[in-house]
């Protein structure tokens, strides 16, 4: 969607924070021992509280209330009765629609200790979430957020998941302007208008180039099978750069 008023605005920062605390609170409820059904029954009580409904739920008839991926799942994890263990590195997905606004936030986590490398890979893909949201703002050039992350990629020798794009939301989970690349392309000469909607979501891996498919009709898998991290926030393009609508609070 392109926002157009302080209504649109709140509507969009209500939903925004209500996904971010839902993230948030799993996070540190997580603990070894735990199933991702038990983790996505905390998520699901929180949007139910705050009077969302959850995103891929309600639109794709996602089974859960959360995309839960652990270790080599890397997306679109359903909660189910896998068991969390000490060093397991775990990406919750919380997206969410109130009051007719979608929002929609990731983080990777990690539970006890992590090894060093694993460590800077988080910490990076944090980074590179935030060098793609610097590249956000009136009349700058969409292909500009996957440029900027890709030169970080680089220089640091990482990866990244080329076909799990950004994506317009709003109004909607998925749309307008539908894909928008994390990684550098093109040809894509669009330009990001006042006020758009979307989201920025680099997949940064150590050697991963593809998501694919497994066994069921959702979890997605790094191709090679590498370590990789996601990190997602929803943001409103302004003329003075990019305002993150899905912060906690
Ligand atoms: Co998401
Ligand atoms: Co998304």
């Amino acid at each position: 969607m392109t926002i157009s008023n302080e209504d649109e605005l709140d509507g969009l920062k209500e939903i925004g924070r209500i996904v971010a605390n839902t993230l948030y609170a799993m996070a540190r409820a997580m603990e070894p021992g735990m199933t991702t059904r038990e983790l996505d029954a905390i998520g699901a009580a929180l949007l139910e509280r705050d009077g969302a409904v959850s995103a891929p739920q309600s639109a794709y008839g996602f089974p859960g209330a959360t995309c839960i991926s652990v270790n080599e799942e890397i997306a679109h994890g359903i909660p189910g009765s896998r068991v969390i263990a000490r060093g397991d590195r775990v990406n919750i997905d919380v997206s969410a629609s109130k009051n007719g606004f979608f929002a929609d936030t990731g983080a990777t986590f990690h539970v006890g200790p992590l090894a060093p490398s694993l460590e800077t890979l988080r910490r990076d893909g944090k980074r590179a979430m935030h060098i793609g949201i610097a590249q956000v703002g009136t009349d700058k050039p969409l292909a500009g957020i996957g440029s900027a992350i890709g030169r970080f990629a680089e220089q640091r020798g990482y990866t990244l998941i080329r076909n799990l794009a950004s994506h317009g939301t709003g109004r909607a989970l998925h749309e307008y302007p539908e894909e928008v690349a994390t990684w550098p392309t093109r040809g894509d000469r669009r330009r990001i208008n006042k006020g758009l909607v979307l989201t920025v979501e680099p997949f940064l891996s150590r050697g991963g180039l593809w998501a694919t498919d497994g066994d069921d009709d959702w979890t997605l898998y790094s191709e090679p099978h590498a370590p990789t991290v996601q990190f997602e926030h929803t943001v409103v393009a302004t003329d003075r750069g990019a305002i993150i609508v899905t912060r906690p609070g």
